[in-house]
């Protein structure tokens, strides 16, 4: 083992778990695009989860536009419409299929409207 073998080794590690959860890099796609049918889907999905963390009910929950991160697996910028003036952003993570596919939700903010562009956030 040379000398530099370690501490490449732990950068990879550090680096490939993180990519694992999904939160490598802090990069989305520049393109914003309009919401289609797979993350409408996605959304109607996680809405218990989302109404568990903020304590709403919501009557609409449309997704209206998304951007997307590669990691390993597919992270989800996703602007959704929840009545009204309001609108929510979530980050979900979809893990890619051969971990089976599942879809989580990581994190939302509250609190956005129809024109506030979607970032990547934490
Ligand atoms: C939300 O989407 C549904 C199904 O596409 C549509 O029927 C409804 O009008 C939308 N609601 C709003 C407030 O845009
Ligand atoms: C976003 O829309 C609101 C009204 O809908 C407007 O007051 C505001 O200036 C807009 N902001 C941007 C950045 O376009």
């Amino acid at each position: 083992m040379k000398w530099f073998t370690a501490p490449l080794l732990l950068f990879f590690c550090l680096y490939a778990t993180r990519a694992v959860h999904g939160e490598c890099c802090g990069r989305t796609s520049e393109e914003t695009y309009p919401a289609d049918e797979k993350v409408q889907q996605i959304v109607d999905k996680l809405k218990p989860s989302v109404e568990l963390k903020t304590g709403a009910n919501y009557e609409v929950f449309n997704a209206t536009s998304y951007k997307t991160q590669p990691v390993a697996g597919t992270n989800y910028f996703i602007k959704v419409h929840v009545g009204g003036d309001d609108y929510i952003h979530l980050r979900v993570y979809e893990k890619l299929p051969a971990y089976g596919g599942d879809i989580e939700l990581s994190s939302l903010q509250l609190s956005k409207s129809h024109n506030d562009t979607i970032e990547y956030f934490y």
